[in-house]
Formats: structure tokens, C-alpha cells, sequence
């Protein structure tokens, strides 16, 4: 790699934010990020290859991690990385830290300081991926709030593979069909959701990928319950590193030039996620070799 041999490149406010989750669940944040800074650019990488981490080791985590911190510095030049996964943020941020002290780095964690700020009843749910829940992170965090309510916090094997499965046209009514039982065993299992005393009032949407279900958990649950996501919030926060930092985008930019998604994985689930959920058109997305070498 030239360019570690030739130290740290500078970074500029002309180059692109990168950004990254194991799949599709990511785009949740972009999304948020392309509201909250227009004049940026954006390379999202989708490790679709190997998703769902949920259900992978944390050493495999965060060698996932690693890798695709190094090939969007060294291939694409970012200034800023957002961990845009759950996940990955609890198993890796601290080392992706120590390794680029001088990269400015943001990653999500379940909202549970936010959901305690909405519930009315102070009884909240929690859903994550396996990795999050079981994670030493999320249970710094958990510790840090569970004696201002009660939280039921609940594993979701399976849901984000759904998640991405529903974007493949020849898997998507299975995977939808899928995804709602797996909604109903989860949800039920954390309890009854409502406005009365002891109902859960709030959930926690503590993975990128739910917040592309949450139409369906709008019908399991009712109008009432609050969803609470990250993805606003972890904009404002990249804002305020990159304006810290000196990096913001000095003017606008052509919108062909604006975002770029790569995918370690099938190309046409990008595809299709790009367009339903960015309005992205195909020719942003493209492949890259899953072992990020070439
Ligand atoms: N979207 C990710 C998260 O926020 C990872 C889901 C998965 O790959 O298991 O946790």
C-alpha cells in the first residue's frame, strides 16, 4: 500500500465521506446523511458477501472492519468514516479508533438515552442483532439506563437476512412473508405494546436493516408505539466532527457525483435497494472483489 508508506494522506473537504454496513441496512443512515449534508460526497460499501455479521464471530467482525476501512482509504480517498452498523460499532469502533486516530469516525448504537426521553410508561423494547445484544458495548449501555426503566431486549436472528433478501426480485415475496413472522415471534416475545401503564410504549430500532420494515411493525404494533432509529442523529453528529475538523464541503456538488455504492455481494439486491429506498438509478452501484484486494 503506497499510501501508508508514504504517511497518512491529507485529508480535504473535496473528498467523500465513506460509509458502511454489512448489506442494505446502511442506506437507513445514508439516507439521513445526504439530508443532513447535501454538498458532501458519499462512498457507501455494502459488505454483502459476508451479512449478516449479526450472526458472525466478533474477531470475523472486526476483521470485515478493518479491511473495508483500509480499501475506502486507500481506493476512495475518504476524509470521514461512518460505521453505519450496529454491529460493527460494538465490536470494532474502539479499535478502528485507536488504528486511525487521525480519521474522524462516527458509528450507531441502539437508542436507548433517546427512548427513554419519549416513553410514557417506561417500558421499552429493544431489537438488535445477536452480535449487538451479546456485545460488551451494548451492555455498558444498557447498564448505564436500566435503572430509569425497563427494557426487554430481544436478539433477532434471521431479520436482517430477510431484510436483504427482500430486495432480490426472485426472493422477495418469501423473504417479506418471512420477515413479518419473524416481526410477530419477536415483538411478541417482548411483551404487549399499547399506551397503558406497563404497555411498551417505545421501540428501539437497534439495526440499520429494521428501519426498512417498519411500515410492517406500524401494522403489527399500532399507530401509537414510537419507533426510535439513529439515523438522524448520527448525521448531526458527522456534521459537527467534519465542521470540528475543518472538512465540510465547500460548495455544491454535481449529483452524478455524489454517491457511489459498492457492494462485496450481488449487485442486483444493491440495485434494487438503491432505487427503492435512495431513488438512486443503477449506474451508481458497482461490485468489488469480496476480499477488498483488488
Ligand atoms: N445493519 C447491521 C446492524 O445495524 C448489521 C445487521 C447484520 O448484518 O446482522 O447491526
Amino acid at each position: 500500500m503506497a499510501d501508508r508508506d508514504m504517511g497518512p494522506r491529507p485529508m480535504k473537504t473535496c473528498m467523500p465521506i465513506g460509509v458502511f454496513d454489512s448489506g442494505i441496512g446502511g442506506l437507513s443512515v445514508l439516507r439521513a446523511l445526504q439530508h443532513e449534508l447535501p454538498h458532501e460526497r458519499f462512498v457507501y460499501l455494502a459488505d454483502n458477501a459476508h451479512a449478516p455479521y449479526g450472526e458472525k464471530s466478533e474477531n470475523f467482525i472486526r476483521q470485515r472492519s478493518h479491511a473495508i476501512t483500509e480499501h475506502l482509504l486507500a481506493r476512495h480517498h475518504i476524509k470521514a468514516l461512518v460505521v453505519a452498523c450496529n454491529t460493527a460499532t460494538a465490536v470494532a469502533i474502539h479499535e478502528l479508533r485507536t488504528q486511525h486516530p487521525a480519521l474522524p469516525l462516527v458509528g450507531v448504537e441502539p437508542a436507548l438515552k433517546p427512548a427513554l426521553a419519549l416513553s410514557q410508561t417506561r417500558h421499552i423494547g429493544v431489537m438488535a442483532t445477536r452480535g449487538t445484544v451479546a456485545s460488551d458495548k451494548f451492555a455498558r449501555l444498557l447498564g448505564s439506563v436500566q435503572n430509569e426503566a425497563h427494557f426487554a431486549v430481544q436478539a433477532c436472528n434471521g431479520l436482517a437476512l430477510a431484510i436483504e433478501q427482500s430486495t432480490l426480485p426472485d426472493q422477495a415475496e418469501v423473504a417479506q412473508e418471512q420477515i413479518t413472522q419473524l416481526l410477530k415471534t419477536y415483538t411478541q416475545a417482548m411483551g404487549h405494546f399499547g399506551s397503558a401503564p406497563d404497555d411498551i410504549d417505545t421501540l428501539v430500532l437497534g439495526c440499520t436493516h429494521y428501519v426498512f420494515v417498519e411500515n410492517t411493525l406500524r401494522q403489527l404494533l399500532g399507530p401509537k408505539v414510537q419507533l426510535v432509529s439513529t439515523g438522524e442523529p448520527v448525521a448531526r453528529q458527522t456534521r459537527r466532527l467534519l465542521a470540528a475538523a475543518g472538512l465540510l464541503s465547500q460548495g455544491p456538488i454535481a449529483p452524478a457525483q455524489s454517491i457511489r455504492l459498492l457492494t462485496t455481494g450481488d449487485l442486483r439486491g444493491l440495485r434494487a435497494a438503491a432505487k427503492r429506498w435512495l431513488e438512486l438509478p443503477p449506474d451508481v452501484c458497482q461490485s468489488v472483489p469480496a476480499s477488498l484486494q483488488a
